[in-house]
């Protein structure tokens, strides 16, 4: 059995992730911002679930101390939350609130959370971090302008997790990045080609085969080598 703590569980991928690890009976650290009934109907002795609205650093601070009370070690820490914004940002909409806002939701709360967690992490048998970023990540891949600071927040996540990745490798932590393709959830929207459990059976193949060479390391939810 190993431990578990995911970001972001009240619905979409979180909500899957959740459901697929608690399938597999692991003891699973489900956090949420906003209570869901589908998440409150996973609650179990296996099924813990933590309030944590990751954009908040006291929230994580009183998260870390829900969660060190019930454990001594992580296994896996899946950074999920995220939001994304409307598609037709351009030149002349740009908003520094909104910007802002993203920032701290999809990258500065992931190294945040990383950070925090670490000592239980490092007492873990596998101690992998994941960071759920997108294929929109992906300089390379990249040519538009469609939702550009949601592109940025992700991008700077994969550097972000590239970089640390050095300083986790000693500590024999691992730490990579996976896009869960194009979903059917809120923030995917109904005509994406994936479904939550599709997405999310492939999320986990990819961390169950990851070891120490996955670490700084950019996967599809396949398992292919995404282009940075
Ligand atoms: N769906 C896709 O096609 C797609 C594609 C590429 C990447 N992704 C990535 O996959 C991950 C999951 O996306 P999704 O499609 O499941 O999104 P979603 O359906 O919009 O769900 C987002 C989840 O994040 C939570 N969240 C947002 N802000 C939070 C905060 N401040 N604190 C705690 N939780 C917060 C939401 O909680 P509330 O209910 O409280 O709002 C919700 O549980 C994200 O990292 C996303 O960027 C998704």
């Amino acid at each position: 059995m190993r431990r578990i703590l995911i970001t972001g569980t009240s619905r979409g991928i979180g909500l899957e992730l959740a459901r697929q690890y608690a399938a597999r009976d692991e003891r699973v650290f489900a956090t949420y911002r906003t209570p869901s009934a589908a998440l409150k109907a996973l609650e179990s002795v296996r099924v813990t679930l933590i309030p944590l609205d990751v954009a908040d650093p006291a929230s994580i601070e009183a998260a870390y101390h829900a969660v060190n009370a019930q454990t001594d070690s992580l296994d896996v820490l899946i950074n999920n939350a995220a939001i994304s914004n409307e598609g037709d940002e351009r030149l002349g909409t740009f908003e520094q609130a909104s910007m802002l806002s993203l920032f701290q939701t999809n990258t500065i709360a992931p190294v945040l959370i990383m950070q925090r967690f670490l000592d239980l992490l490092k007492r873990g048998a596998t101690g992998k971090i994941v960071n759920l970023v997108s294929e929109l990540a992906s300089l390379e891949l990249r040519d538009a302008s469609y939702a550009a600071t949601y592109c940025a927040t992700k991008a700077a996540l994969n550097m972000y997790t590239r970089s640390l990745a050095h300083d986790l490798k000693p500590l024999g932590l691992t730490a990579f990045t996976i896009d869960p393709g194009w979903v059917q959830t809120d923030m995917g929207g109904r005509h994406a080609p994936l479904t939550p459990e599709q997405s999310v059976s492939g999320i986990l193949r990819v961390i169950d085969q990851a070891n120490r060479d996955a670490n700084g390391r950019f996967f599809r939810h396949d398992g292919a080598e995404m282009p940075w």
